[in-house]
């Protein structure tokens, strides 16, 4: 990846004028608000094309000339919902729900960005040595993060001729399923576990669920691991937890 000191401030510059704190999953659900402000800030030229995707507790921008994306946290809705509308802004919210999002791995604090938590779980991931399996994730300013782009699972092309590249047999997953129950991991995602094992040993892979299990990362569908595109390895892309208290 590389990014000089200069694009970095542009694309601060850009992101803080769309301004998107305070941003919650429901309105950019429920509204076409980024294509708007896509449409009405002009993205640094070195991004190349730019196009986003979203899901709960981010924003991202994948721009088409450079080999990382840019993450922006944004907050879980705040509360429960009591009375729905056709038109989300009259919907009402329980203001007593308090939401805990995002945890501290180290100091076990919540926090409410998704992204610097993943910071923190990449560089714990490091000590314990299972950094191999998670996209860093590097912090560029106040709520913006850049990550190697990677194409997840559910992007892959089904045609797609690099030999690793294909769709586990059920054999391959019940095997990944039955290896790590017997370590006591409770698999959700047997088919990404069959992928690691096309490409790591099966103690690094242990390793890693031993990790995931210890921090409580889950949620892994298929839109949170795939292929690091240039190491060209599986990777976990989305390994923030989110929690209800
Ligand atoms: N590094 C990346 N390279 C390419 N695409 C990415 C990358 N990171 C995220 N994306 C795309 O953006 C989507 C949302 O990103 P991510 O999963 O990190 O956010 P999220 O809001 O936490 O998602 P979730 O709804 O799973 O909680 C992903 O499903 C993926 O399609
Ligand atoms: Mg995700």
């Amino acid at each position: 990846m590389r990014i000089t000191k200069d694009q970095i401030k542009q694309i601060n510059e850009w992101i803080e004028d769309m301004d998107l704190v305070g941003l919650t999953y429901e309105k950019i659900d429920n509204e076409d608000l980024i294509d708007g402000l896509l449409f009405h800030h002009q993205a640094p030229d070195f991004l190349g094309e730019v196009e986003y995707s979203s899901g709960a507790t981010k924003v991202v921008f994948i721009g088409s000339n450079v080999d990382y994306v840019i993450k922006v946290p944004i907050t879980m809705m705040q509360g429960d919902l009591i009375e729905e509308h056709e038109d989300y802004e009259d919907c009402v919210y329980d203001d007593d729900y308090e939401y805990q999002g995002a945890i501290n791995p180290f100091t076990g604090e919540c926090m409410s960005d998704y992204c610097w938590e993943e910071c923190l779980l990449y560089r714990m991931a490091r000590k314990m040595h299972v950094e191999k399996f998670f996209l860093p994730m590097y912090k560029i300013g106040e709520n913006i993060y850049i990550q190697p782009k990677a194409i997840s699972w559910d992007e892959m092309d089904e045609d797609d001729d690099r030999p690793f590249v294909r769709y586990v047999t059920r054999e391959e997953k019940q095997y990944a399923r039955e290896r790590a129950s017997m370590e006591g991991h409770d698999v959700r995602n047997p088919e990404m576990i069959a992928h690691f094992f096309l490409q790591y040993s099966e103690e690094d892979v242990m390793r890693m669920l031993a990790f995931m299990d210890f921090n409580q990362i889950g949620d892994m569908h298929s839109g949170n691991w795939g292929l690091n595109d240039k190491t060209q390895k599986f990777v976990i892309i989305d390994y923030g937890s989110f929690r209800d208290s």
